[in-house]
C-alpha cells in the first residue's frame, strides 16, 4: 500500500503563512508524484483557501475534527456535510489534544468517526496511552479500548478508517517513540482490525509524536507503520517534504 503522510496543522496559520507554506511545498514537489499520499488537515476556516490552492495537486485536505451531530443547534460546531461542501477528504477525530482539553470521550470520538463515514469523509482516529499509562503498563488496553470504541460504531465499515497511533507523551515534545515501540502497538492495533474486518491491510495506520525529518525514515520502514500523522514538521514545507519522500 502506499503510505499517507498527513500533516496537522493545529491552530497555526494565517492566510498569508497559508498561501506560502502550501506554494513551497507545490514548488517542491515540482509536478511530480510525491512518494506517498499526502493530506493537510488544516483550521476550519481555512479549508476554502487550501481547496483553491490544492486543486488539481496530489495533495488532499482535511479537519481536524468534526461534529457527532448532523446539524442544528450545536453552537461552534461543524458538520460533516460543511466540510464536504469543500471537498474536504479527511477529518481527524479523537485527537489526543480534543480528548484532553475538550473531554472527549472513546463514545464522542466513535460517534465523530461514525458521521464521518456516513458523509463520505474518511476518518482519522487518533489513539495513544499517556506517559502514566505506559508506565503502569497500560499502553495495549488503551489504544484498544479506544479503538473498540470506534470498530464497535462503524462496523462493517472499519476498513475504510485511517488510525493513527500519537502516545500522548511524545507529542509536540520531541521524544518520538522507537521505531520498535511504535510498531509493537502497531501490531497489536492490526491484529485488532484484523478480528474486525476482512481487509485490515486496507487500514492506515499512521505514526504520530515528533515525527521529523531525521527519524521518519526509520520508523516508517517498520511492518505496520503505514504513514505518519505530523504536526510541528508540517509546518516546514522541506521538513514536510523530506518525510514523505522517506516514505518510499
Ligand atoms: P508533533 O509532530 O508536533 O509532535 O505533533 C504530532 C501530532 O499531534 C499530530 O497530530
Amino acid at each position: 500500500m502506499r503510505k499517507l503522510i498527513a500533516g496537522n496543522w493545529k491552530m497555526n496559520g494565517s492566510l498569508a503563512a497559508n498561501e506560502a507554506l502550501v506554494k513551497a511545498m507545490l514548488d517542491g514537489l515540482g509536478g511530480k508524484v510525491p512518494a506517498s499520499d499526502m493530506a493537510l488537515c488544516v483550521p476550519a476556516p481555512y479549508l476554502p483557501q487550501l481547496a483553491g490552492l490544492l486543486q488539481g495537486s496530489p495533495i488532499a485536505w482535511g479537519a481536524q475534527d468534526v461534529s457527532s451531530h448532523e446539524s442544528g443547534a450545536y453552537t461552534g460546531e461543524v458538520s460533516v456535510a460543511m466540510l464536504k461542501d469543500f471537498g474536504c477528504r479527511y477529518a481527524i477525530v479523537g485527537h489526543s489534544e480534543r480528548r484532553q482539553y475538550h473531554g472527549e470521550t472513546d463514545v464522542v470520538v466513535a460517534a465523530k468517526a461514525q458521521r464521518a463515514l456516513a458523509g463520505g469523509v474518511t476518518p482519522i482516529v487518533c489513539v495513544g496511552e499517556t506517559l502514566a499509562e505506559r508506565e503502569a503498563g497500560q499502553t495495549e488496553a488503551v489504544v484498544k479500548r479506544q479503538l473498540a470504541a470506534v470498530i464497535h460504531a462503524v462496523a462493517h465499515c472499519t476498513s475504510e478508517i485511517v488510525v493513527a497511533y500519537e502516545p500522548v507523551w511524545a507529542i509536540g515534545t520531541g521524544k518520538t517513540a522507537s521505531p520498535e515501540q511504535a510498531q509493537q502497538v502497531h501490531a497489536v492495533l492490526r491484529a485488532q482490525l484484523a478480528a474486525a474486518t476482512q481487509h485490515p491491510e486496507r487500514v492506515h495506520i499512521l505514526y504520530g509524536g515528533s515525527m521529523n525529518a531525521a527519524n521518519a525514515a526509520s520508523l516508517l520502514a517498520q511492518a505496520d507503520i503505514d504513514g505518519g500523522l505530523i504536526g510541528g514538521a508540517s509546518l516546514k514545507a522541506a521538513d514536510f517534504l523530506h518525510i514523505v519522500a522517506s516514505a518510499a
